[in-house]
Parts: structure tokens; C-alpha cells; sequence
């Protein structure tokens, strides 16, 4: 049996920067200009994925030109560790009605693909008109079930990350740049 090890905390400052503040505010700023074109003349509703996405929701949203409105989501998580169940659970589901409405599901990673293709699949039985999945970041080495994101921030390779709203047992959300987490902490 696994030994459980109880986790450990190091601080973010001492962690390396993968992507800058500037980095993600201005990949985030041309992302918010690609979707504001691509739906000119739309109304479309932003799906978050709590908790992770908020903070990339909330520049994503500032960047979009188009009117837009705001829903969220609440999945079971992961809980610390990395490995997957493979089984989400919805926590949360959508406040308002999103049939015939134009749909952009907005996570922080793209990683197995579990979560977003459990949502998408749960979404699409509401009828929206369109529905795109939007995500800050993406981990297509992870894949455990085929999915693409329409609107990727960075690809990255298979290295966990914290901050801009990912975290790591609920910490580091705050941190305002993305960093790799070290590997070696102890219940990682
Ligand atoms: P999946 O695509 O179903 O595997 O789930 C993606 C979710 O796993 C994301 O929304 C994150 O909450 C979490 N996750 C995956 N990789 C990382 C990481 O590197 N750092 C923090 N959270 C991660
Ligand atoms: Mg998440």
C-alpha cells in the first residue's frame, strides 16, 4: 500500500516562473480578441469552472468585446493528487437556462480531458446554440480521453503547475504568475 505523506507547502517565490504576469496577460488579451471576433454580433455566456478558472474568467471576460455573461460550474476535483479517478462528479451546476445561447466552457487545464468532456456532455443536453471550450492552459501528453480546447492559452508539456487560479491542495491560487511546482515536495 502507498504511504501517505502529509503535504508540504514551499513558498511560490522560490518556485520557477513558467509563465510571466506580462506573458499571460498578453497571450489572454489575444485570446479575448479572437473570441470577440469570432462571435461579433453574438451574445455568448462564459462557463467557468470553479475553482480554478475564475481568475482566468475574469481577465478572459475584460478581454472579450462582445456581450457576455457569466456562469459557473463545480466538479469534484482531483482533491491533492495528480492521479485521476476517472469519475467527476458535478458539485455545482449552471444557474441559468443556456438553450439556443452561445456557450464558451472556460477551464484552467486542459489535462486528461475527464472534466470537460464530462461537462461538455452535460452542457450540450441544455441545446445551447454553439458550445467551445476555452482553456488557459493544456496538457495534450495527459490525454485519456480525445478532446481539444478551441481556445488554448499555452500548451505545455506534463509538469505540474501553480498559480493564476491553479493550485495545488487549494494553495498558491493567488500567485499571479504560473510556476512549476517542484516535484519532490512530499505529498505531491
Ligand atoms: P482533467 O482534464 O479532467 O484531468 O482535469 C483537469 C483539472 O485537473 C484541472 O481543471 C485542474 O484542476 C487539475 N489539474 C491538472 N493539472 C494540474 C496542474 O498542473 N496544476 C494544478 N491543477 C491541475
Ligand atoms: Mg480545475
Amino acid at each position: 500500500m502507498a504511504t501517505t505523506t502529509a503535504p508540504t507547502f514551499p513558498p511560490a517565490a522560490g518556485m520557477d516562473i513558467l509563465f510571466t504576469k506580462a506573458q499571460i496577460a498578453d497571450r489572454v488579451h489575444a485570446l479575448g480578441q479572437q473570441i470577440s471576433a469570432d462571435y461579433a454580433g453574438k451574445d455568448i455566456v462564459l462557463i467557468g469552472v470553479l475553482k480554478g478558472a475564475a481568475i482566468f474568467l475574469s481577465d478572459l471576460a475584460r478581454a472579450i468585446t462582445v456581450d457576455a455573461t457569466f456562469d459557473f460550474v463545480a466538479v469534484s476535483s482531483y482533491g491533492r493528487a495528480r492521479v485521476s479517478s476517472g469519475a467527476v462528479k458535478l458539485i455545482k451546476d449552471i444557474d441559468n437556462p443556456i438553450e439556443n445561447k452561445n456557450v464558451i466552457l472556460v477551464e484552467d487545464i486542459l489535462d486528461t480531458g475527464l472534466t470537460l468532456s464530462y461537462l461538455r456532455g452535460l452542457m450540450l443536453q441544455h441545446k445551447p446554440a454553439s458550445l467551445k471550450i476555452a482553456t488557459c492552459l493544456d496538457k495534450p501528453s495527459r490525454r485519456l480521453v480525445p478532446i481539444e480546447a478551441d481556445y488554448v492559452g499555452f500548451s505545455i508539456p506534463n509538469q505540474f503547475v501553480i498559480g493564476y487560479g491553479m493550485d495545488f491542495a487549494e494553495r498558491y491560487r493567488n500567485v499571479d504568475d504560473i510556476r512549476l511546482f517542484p516535484e519532490d515536495t512530499p505529498g505531491h
